[in-house]
């Protein structure tokens, strides 16, 4: 059996499951390499004062993330639903308490990847995933992308982008990620992990 070298924190916020499943596939596609591993997080709900409070740990799926899972992790691959265009407020409100790492720089010269799902096809993906990478470059970590050398990305009629994986899921969220949005999930999730090893070697 091959040891784990770098495990690579796969990060999402996902109320309707669109994005839980593109997580999985990210996972899916880091684990498909040699040597790395998929660390599966997710953050909670944040209280908007007109919103419910604070929700519960959920009984099931994967823990909330913590500062160490940045720190120990040899990458991120971060996923949000679009939201009026631009990431979820959960996202960054975890991500606004990560100046103690900022200081550090403790995610400094680490690979990162970011993947998004929206209601409508023209509703705001590529908005979305450069204001995922935003905070990741002031972090100073290695944004990824997705090259065109993946066939999926000229003939999907769906989701895919250069800039990160994406999935449309209609007006009810309910719509399945079609296969070439999924190859494009694993296909970023692989690249994650291969580009990390690379950096650790
Ligand atoms: C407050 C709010 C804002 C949204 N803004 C957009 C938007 O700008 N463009 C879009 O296409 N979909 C938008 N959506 C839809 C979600 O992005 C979409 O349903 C996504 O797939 C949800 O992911 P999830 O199932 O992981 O929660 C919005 C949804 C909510 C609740």
């Amino acid at each position: 059996m091959i040891p784990v070298v770098a495990d690579l924190l796969v990060l999402y916020y996902s109320v309707g499951g669109s994005l839980r499943r593109m997580a999985e596939l990210v996972a899916d596609g880091v684990e498909r390499v040699p040597g790395a591993a998929a660390r599966l997080r997710t953050v909670p709900r944040v209280a908007t004062g007109f919103d419910a409070p604070q929700s519960p740990i959920p009984q099931s799926g994967p823990p909330y993330a913590e500062l160490r899972d940045l720190e120990e992790c040899a990458g991120l691959a971060l996923g949000s639903p679009t939201r009026f265009g631009n990431m979820a407020a959960p996202l960054k409100h975890f991500l606004d308490g990560t100046g103690l790492l900022w200081q550090r720089g403790s995610l400094a010269g680490k690979p990162a990847c970011v993947f998004t799902s929206t209601a409508s096809l023209h509703g705001g993906q590529e908005t979305t995933l450069v204001s995922m990478m935003l905070p990741l470059l002031h972090h100073g970590m290695l944004i990824l992308g997705l090259p065109y050398t993946h066939a999926e990305l000229n003939a999907t009629r769906a989701g895919g982008t250069p800039y990160g994986a994406s999935h449309f899921a209609g007006v009810a969220d309910d719509l399945p990620v079609s296969a070439q949005e999924r190859s494009l999930c694993i296909a970023q999730g692989r690249r994650l992990a291969e580009v990390a090893l690379k950096l650790a070697a």
